[in-house]
């Protein structure tokens, strides 16, 4: 025994994945999970950069853990994801105590950095692999590795950025676009499925850029609606889901998809960013607001109950009232289910730092959050009211937070369901429910076996 390992994630979808490659690996070396991370012998700071308070909290969990290996000097500490890529030996150097930093591209080297540390190396990676593939080939799953995520599983299709938007960090530390090869995906979807696996969520930074021809780097082989398609003839997998797509890359047949592919969950996540043509030029996201709306229009008319979200940042440089009148505007008319917004972070390094654009008041940008997030409340709840009354299938997580004895999920269009069930199903099965009640952030329901069964006809 090697001894126990605990990882703290923060950010996206992808981190999260990553940290289950992470855990995965340190088992192959020898390595047990802790059940806390008081009781670990090595911890794995997992970092997000994307705004300036994502940054802070590896900072601030930092102090606490750097403290505690003044007293256990043989505890180890690194640090992984996106801060690490931005920082690299700085974070060395301004924290002595650290032993190491490791960026996205180099999740494979974390079990020999561990070692390393043991014999007092310190050391920092966040160079770039000479092949790019090689971080996606990664160990089979251990035999006590257990999933987070009983009947899901995250695959990633590709990672990386080439667009620029002008104010994300991603280009910078996920590097440049990168597809991975269909026949490993396939083949790791074959095995996820046979282990049990029943929905499985394809994962890239601009996820449906997938496949494309970029200069020097294979192409992925096929483009991504082609690659659901073939995500879908895998026996065993029911759902299908995605994200982040960008609306760029939402072309006719991935549209054409959501018509004619069944396991294609629906539900899409797709950021629009603002609903200001003009924020969007300074943006850089290469689209203007009617292209957006033209292409919820055709994503509803291929599928009609289509739940779309968004995220949306408020108070970029130069946005004027306007400007926020016309995201306001667009989230009414589009009727997302749900946003995530943020107030606009400057980040080291990306177009509009480097421009000096200016951004509009703190206070000003706060209260256009407000706002906005006002809006998506009653959108929310009145989407979730409409649902009412439905039969959905549940895919089981576990126990709900609401009550004892309740169980939570979620149904094909991505909401929490809260439900009760005198047979409690296990979780990663999927269970009917019928829809009872809709709160600001679930859904609640009830098993359909418990629904009184239909009186007999005398
Ligand atoms: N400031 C605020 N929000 C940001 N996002 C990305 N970069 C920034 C930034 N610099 C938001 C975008 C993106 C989501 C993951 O985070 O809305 O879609
Ligand atoms: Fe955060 Fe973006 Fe990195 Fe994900 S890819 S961890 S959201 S900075």
């Amino acid at each position: 025994m090697q001894g126990r390992f605990h990882i703290r994630t923060f950010g996206c979808q992808m981190n999260q994945h990553d940290a289950e490659k992470m855990s995965n690996l340190l088992h192959h070396a020898g390595y047990r999970p802790a059940q806390a991370p008081r009781e670990a012998d090595v911890v794995v700071v997992h970092t997000c950069s994307i705004r300036e308070k994502a940054e802070h909290k590896l900072y601030s969990e930092l102090g606490g853990l750097l403290e505690r290996k003044q007293q256990r000097p043989d505890l180890v500490v690194g640090v992984g994801g996106c801060v690490a890529q931005q920082e690299g030996e700085r974070l060395l150097r301004r924290f002595p105590r650290l032993d190491f930093v490791f960026g996205p591209q180099n999740l494979t080297h974390l079990p020999a950095l561990v070692d390393g540390a043991r014999q007092r190396h310190r050391a920092s990676r966040t160079d770039y692999d000479d092949d790019p593939q090689a971080r996606f080939e990664l160990p089979e799953r251990h035999p006590e590795y257990a999933s987070p995520t009983p009947g899901r599983a995250f695959v990633t299709v590709m990672e990386g950025c080439d667009l620029f938007c002008s104010y994300c960090v991603v280009p910078r530390t996920r590097g440049r676009e990168v597809s991975r090869s269909s026949r490993t995906i396939l083949e790791e979807i074959r095995e996820l499925a046979a282990g049990g696996v029943v929905e499985v969520t394809l994962l890239g930074q601009t996820v449906n850029a997938y496949g494309r021809p970029r200069p020097g780097r294979i192409s992925g082989e096929m483009p991504f609606a082609g690659l659901i398609e073939r995500v879908a003839e895998v026996d065993g997998i029911e759902r299908i889901r995605f994200t982040s797509p960008h609306p760029i890359f939402m072309d006719e047949a991935l549209i054409r998809a959501y018509a004619e592919v069944p396991q294609l969950c629906p539900h899409l996540h797709l950021p629009i960013q603002s609903g200001s043509t003009r924020v969007l030029r300074a943006m850089n996201r290469r689209h203007t607001r009617e292209d957006y709306l033209q292409i919820v229009a055709r994503l509803r008319q291929a599928r009609s109950e289509l739940a779309i979200t968004t995220d949306i940042i408020v108070g970029f440089p130069g946005e004027t009232p306007r400007d926020f009148e016309q995201t306001l505007s667009l989230v009414r008319e589009v009727g997302f289910c749900d946003s995530f917004s943020f107030v606009y972070s400057e980040r080291p390094e990306t177009p509009a730092q480097r421009r000096g654009l200016r951004a509009p008041p703190r206070e000003l940008a706060l209260e256009r959050l407000q706002r906005l997030q006002e809006v998506q409340r009653e959108l929310t709840l009145a989407a979730g009211r409409r649902r009412v009354g439905e039969r959905t299938l549940v895919l089981v997580e576990g126990a709900g937070q609401r009550r004892p004895g309740q169980l939570r999920g979620r149904c094909p269009h991505n909401r929490v369901v809260n439900f009760e069930s005198l047979r409690p199903p296990p979780a990663g099965s999927l269970c009917a429910v019928d829809v009872t009640a809709a709160t600001p952030h679930s859904l609640l329901g009830r098993s359909a076996e418990d629904a009184p069964a239909a009186l007999p006809l005398l």
